[in-house]
């Protein structure tokens, strides 16, 4: 690893790539190349600044590093602002550059300046010790003494260096259809993917994935990943010469900033890599995100099995009837309960009570004490739901600040499952929430948050901000300030995020909770997909998944398929315990104790994608470390057409070690380099088949 400067050409080396970039006769910096190394000699700037035609600038075609809006440029750009004078052109230039070393990551910042307007803008270049990730971030700052009002500040522009077309990996989802991956091949024009409803969405997430020939095992990829849990966008572009770039960040949409004078801004990171094949980008990201991007405390500590009580009781929730769950989760071996939805104000439906973050008294006469206690007594801890940002109009809080939430006086408020978005920029309403929060846990025994979220925004009006465009951005970031104000003072707390399931799981929310409830779809067959998508760039041992009564959903499968599929991930157990005859709770017992003698492998290990499960109809992944190997494998149909012989390569061993591998009642061993290559073949019967290969170190 290292960055090394050289007559204005910047090169950062990490583990196996270059990311090259430098400042151009005009004093502009372009991007150079970004790859497998090369020679450091041959990195020279090409560009010489002649036009090329009247209709396309040389500076147009050429690959800048971060191009703003302003003179001969018309594409895609990753940053304007307006300035006192009504000038809304940008032109930067290298100022300065500095890079510093601490611990094991170097960071290069180069500062481009608009001279007339006193703007800086600096470009950071964050790497660390044996990954080939790069987080990007940028700081502006207003040097000047007026206001400079910014329109779009993206975290990053990319330029890639082939000119024939990539394919484009994004998810084109919906709520209970999270992460359904999609690709296309970006051949002309501008493709983008975006958020507009305030939280980072159910849709599309932000990221960018584009690959060239890529599996697995080999092939280009490149990526981008931004921590940013609000309107987002992501644009791709091909230009008629062949120049494939992207731009990500904050989305402009609605969006400007007051920046005034004196003031910075910096924008969420985007953590970006270029890596042989897709195994390699998922395996960098999932342990660079726990060694560095998700909160401290319990990043490197396996997630605890929890009961989550939302399907089984839904709001009606009581002290006994918890309690009687909480015995059952206890006996089958969860470590956590959580009471979801219910428990405070009037909340008999979803009609009434958010915002009155007290006990309901008729469900719990005597407080939460006598529940919570019982939970510990059963050597469970105890977490409770909130949907901090929201309140519904029928509610005491509403009745009493209906001016809280976002609106127009002119236009009626919209309700989305009856419930508005409070004003989180104000500085009374964000302390009200923490103050409530804070209450409950001060009072009580609580280790978990879940913390929820489930409208959209509309009727967007603050007229506490001076520059009501601000909102998106502000409402983020005080959703963030909350949480690490909670997490700061309970040091314990692990908080969830959940947004009617994965609608805001991005790096982002994984900054700042310490995971993600992935979906609301706990269909095991539809959760492979959607487990599948949120394994590309986003840590295992974050993507929370529940085993639950899904026969509710007339599908019905067996519980052994059930827990191979949310054993792939943070195993939780979300069903109606008191239902269960013996039988189905010793299935329980059986997977949970199973699940906790691999979970360090499962949440910490490499992480092995061993088919495609569209194209072979069964779902297969992989976790090892040093000592052991768990394979999962899950027929991907519903059908008996699926009633055939399969044939799996596993991954990530040691060629030359010997394993015991146990599956069934079946115990065989073989050497790494044989079930790598040569691989194993099974017997899948009937549709909703599932299997785990447990292998150990000999
Ligand atoms: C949506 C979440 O995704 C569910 O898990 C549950 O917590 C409900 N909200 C509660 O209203």
């Amino acid at each position: 690893m290292k960055i090394i400067e050289n007559n204005k050409v910047f090169m950062i080396e990490t583990k196996s790539t270059h990311y090259v970039m430098a400042v151009d006769c005009e004093g502009v910096l372009n991007h150079l190349y970004w790859g497998k190394p090369c020679k450091a000699e041959d990195y020279i700037s090409t560009y010489n600044g002649w036009e090329k035609n009247s209709n396309h600038s040389a500076r147009e075609l050429s690959k800048t590093e971060y191009i703003t809006f302003g003179g001969t440029v018309y594409r895609t750009n990753a940053f304007s602002a307006k300035y006192a004078d009504g000038c809304r052109e940008t032109l930067l230039t290298y100022d300065s550059h500095k890079i510093t070393q601490k611990d094991n990551s170097l960071l290069l910042e180069i500062v481009l300046k608009d001279e007339p307007y006193n703007l800086l803008v600096t470009l950071c270049y964050r790497i660390r010790e044996g990954y080939d990730v790069i987080e990007r971030f940028v700081k502006i700052k207003n040097d000047s003494g007026d206001l400079i009002i910014l329109n779009k500040i993206a975290s990053g522009e990319f330029n890639f260096p082939s000119h024939r077309p990539y394919t484009s990996t994004n998810a084109n989802g919906s709520w209970g259809a999270e992460f359904r991956m999609e690709s296309t091949e970006l051949k002309n024009g501008v493709l983008s993917y975006e958020s507009k409803k305030g939280g980072s969405g159910h849709t599309n997430n932000p990221f960018f994935i584009l690959s060239q020939n890529a599996d697995e095992k080999q092939g280009e990829v490149y990526f981008g990943a931004l921590a940013w849990s609000g309107n987002f966008k992501v644009e791709l572009s091909r230009d008629y010469s062949g120049t494939t770039r992207a731009v990500i960040g904050v989305n402009d949409f609605d969006f400007s900033y007051n920046l005034k004078a004196g003031e910075e801004f910096v924008t969420p990171s985007v953590f970006c890599g270029y890596t042989n094949g897709f195994a390699e980008m998922s395996n960098q990201m999932n342990s660079y995100a726990v060694e560095y991007i998700l909160p401290v405390r319990y990043a490197k500590e396996p997630l605890p099995v929890l009961y989550n009580s939302w399907e089984a009781t839904a709001f009606d929730v009581s002290c006994e009837g918890q309690q009687a769950l909480a015995e059952i989760a206890a006996s089958i071996g969860c470590e956590l309960f959580v009471m979801d939805d219910g428990w405070f104000g009037e909340r008999k439906n979803d009609r009434a009570g958010l915002g009155d973050w007290y006990v309901n008294e008729k469900k719990f006469p005597n407080g939460l004490k006598p529940l919570i206690d019982r939970v510990k007594e059963l050597g469970m801890k105890f977490g409770l739901w909130f949907e901090p940002e929201m309140v519904n109009p029928d509610s005491d809080l509403f009745r009493t600040h209906p001016e809280w939430t976002y609106h127009y006086d002119t236009r009626k408020a919209s309700l989305l499952r009856n419930q508005l978005v409070l004003n989180l920029t104000r500085y009374d309403v964000k302390k009200y929430v923490f103050s409530c929060m804070d209450n409950m846990l001060s009072q009580y025994d609580i280790s978990y948050i879940k913390w929820d979220m489930n409208r959209a925004f509309s009727e967007t009006g603050a007229e506490n901000l001076e520059n009501q465009q601000e909102l998106w951005y502000r409402h983020i970031k005080a959703v963030y300030e909350i949480a690490d104000a909670l997490k700061a003072k309970y040091k314990d707390l692990q908080i969830e995020c959940c947004a009617s399931g994965g609608g805001r799981a991005d790096l982002g929310s994984l900054s700042h909770f310490d995971m993600v409830w992935t979906s609301d779809n706990t269909d095991p067959l539809d959760r492979l997909e959607i487990q599948h998508g949120f394994s590309l760039l986003y840590p295992i041992k974050c993507m929370r998944a529940w085993v639950t009564d899904t026969n509710r959903r007339k599908r019905p499968n067996d519980l052994d398929y059930r827990f191979n599929v949310s054993m792939q991930g943070s195993l939780s157990i979300g069903g109606n315990l008191l239902k269960y005859t013996k039988e189905e709770l010793d299935i329980h017992r059986k997977y949970i104790g199973l699940y906790k003698s691999i979970r360090k492998t499962v949440q910490f290990g490499r992480f092995y994608r061993l088919a495609d499960f569209k194209r072979d109809k069964i779902y297969a992944t992989q976790y090892a470390d040093d000592e052991q190997s768990v394979v999962f494998i899950c027929s991907n149909a519903n059908s008996f057409f699926n009633d055939k012989f399969i044939h799996i390569n596993l991954a990530g061993l040691d060629s030359e070690q010997l394993y015991e591998v146990k599956y069934n009642d079946n115990v065989i061993k073989r050497s790494g380099s044989f079930l790598m290559n040569a691989g194993l073949d099974f017997e899948f019967h009937g549709p909703l088949n599932s299997l785990i290969i447990t292998l150990k170190r000999i």
